[in-house]
């Protein structure tokens, strides 16, 4: 087992124990938070970002609310630039900025780690 694989493990443990995927609000994106299944890019993960994130950071935004130049999560390709950074930010829920009021699911929280685990792929 790799230490990577050990660390999902113990991640889905965590979480299960604190109830990944039950809290009210708001609502998750499709697909229920198992860290020992592969993550997908497209089917979880830019939804999540297009969530929670691309209101702020995306070239598109008009207003970025102070989000810094160059970190986007529009494309797989930005947001793989920023993936490790994104989720440490999310997992200690300062991200989105506390200010914003908007709250990371927690089974959304336990996908973006996985697939941060899972090497950041585009898949
Ligand atoms: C309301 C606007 C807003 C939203 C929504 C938002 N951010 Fe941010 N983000 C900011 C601002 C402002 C900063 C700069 C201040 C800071 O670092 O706390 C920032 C900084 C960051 C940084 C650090 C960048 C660096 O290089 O220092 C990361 C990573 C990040 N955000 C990820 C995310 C992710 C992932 C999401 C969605 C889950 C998200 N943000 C949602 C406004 C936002």
């Amino acid at each position: 087992m790799t230490i990577t694989r050990a660390l999902a493990v113990a991640l889905a443990a965590f979480l299960s124990q604190s109830g990944c995927g039950t809290k009210h609000n708001p609502v998750p994106v499709p697909g229920a938070c198992d860290a020992s299944q592969n993550v997908s890019y497209d089917g979880q993960i830019q939804p999540l970002f297009d969530r929670y994130c691309t209101g702020c950071h995306s070239t598109a935004s008009v207003s970025r609310n102070g989000a810094p130049a160059g970190v986007d999560f529009d494309t797989y390709t930005d947001a793989s630039q920023s993936a490790a950074e994104a989720s440490t930010r999310v997992q200690a829920d300062t991200m989105p900025p506390p200010s914003f009021g908007a709250t990371v699911a927690d089974s959304d929280k336990c996908l973006l780690q996985a697939w941060v685990d899972q090497g950041a792929s585009q898949n």
